[in-house]
């Protein structure tokens, strides 16, 4: 296959990857699957599938760098647009939610802070999505890149927005904040370290510490629960209740260094293979 034909089959699996969310949540709207609040489970899904996308879309940088494959790149902006449109769609949601009542649905974004920062991370993001064509790119030439830092703190409000509605379960919250941890902590450690293992085992530690920091901090400022109890939830594992944050940003960490390592020595031995291949077919000198 051509690089070419790689990159089409790349965008198109994304496209379908990226749209079959919305149309299972459709499907599942339409056949009373949602019931009984589907107007809720929709908001809850699409605010879901928001984050999802938004952490896929930080970490195409970092995977292209791992993998070593450039494609990836293609579809980075794809990704960042899906996690616009499916904010953009929950927020829709929630005005239908609200009788399409626009000065109830204004005053309750100025009165509720999970709310405002919600408009915030959402203004930005679309913002982010509408100068994303090449065309935006070249006309705003060096202020696009400026711009386009925005996505940082747009994410970062958007995990807050995510803690704050969460109320007393922040487990999926604390995981997010755990991996935007580690996409973060990339983006800022020397370029040496970036690809090699010892970096990588930096950031897992890293981002599970700030997994357990997190939810030892929610839970204690919030919730006035003993963060010595929470800590020790983090050093034991039970099955009933299930993984921590913490445990699963691990869990993540690890897995990224194992495919680094299998997409490493695939690399290894395709290089192998080819010039033995030639060695072995082209008669020496
Ligand atoms: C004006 C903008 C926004 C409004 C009005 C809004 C509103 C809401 C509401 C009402 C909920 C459910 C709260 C509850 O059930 O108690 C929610 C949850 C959520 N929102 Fe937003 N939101 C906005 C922007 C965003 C953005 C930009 C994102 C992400 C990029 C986002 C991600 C989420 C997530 C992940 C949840 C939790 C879903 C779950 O618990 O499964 N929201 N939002």
């Amino acid at each position: 296959m051509t690089a070419r034909q790689k990159i089409f089959w790349l965008r198109l699996a994304t496209l379908i990857g990226l749209c079959l969310p919305a149309v299972e949540l459709a499907w599942r709207w339409y056949t009373g699957g949602l019931e009984p609040r589907p107007v809720t489970a929709a908001t809850h899904a699409t605010g879901d599938w928001a984050v999802i996308f938004l952490m896929l879309s930080l970490a195409m940088t970092p995977a292209r760098a791992l993998f070593d494959w450039m494609p990836l790149i293609h579809i980075r902006r794809r990704i960042g647009v899906a996690a616009a449109c499916y904010a953009g769609a929950h927020f829709l949601i929630y005005v239908l939610d609200q009788k399409w009542n626009l000065i109830v649905v204004a005053t309750e974004i100025a009165k509720r802070f999970y709310l405002t920062i919600g408009f915030v991370a959402l203004l930005a993001l679309v913002a982010l999505a509408v100068t994303s064509t090449d065309g935006w790119q070249k006309r705003l030439r060096r202020n696009w890149k400026r711009l386009h830092w925005l996505i940082y703190p747009a994410a970062f409000i958007a995990i807050i927005h995510f803690f704050i509605q969460s109320k007393v379960k922040i487990g999926e919250p604390a995981f997010t904040a755990g991996l935007f941890t580690w996409l973060m902590l990339w983006r800022v450690m020397p370029a040496k370290l970036r690809t090699r293992y010892t970096g990588l085992a930096v950031l897992a530690i890293s981002a599970t510490l700030a997994a357990v920091l997190f939810e030892t901090a929610w839970y204690g400022l919030v919730n006035g629960i003993d963060p010595a109890r929470v800590l020790m939830a983090n050093l034991t594992i039970d099955f009933d209740i299930g993984l921590r944050p913490a445990h699963k940003v691990l869990i993540a960490s690890l897995l990224v260094m194992l495919l680094v390592a299998i997409r490493r020595l695939s690399l290894a031995a395709n290089k192998l293979w080819t010039r033995r291949y030639m060695q072995s077919t082209i008669p020496a000198p």
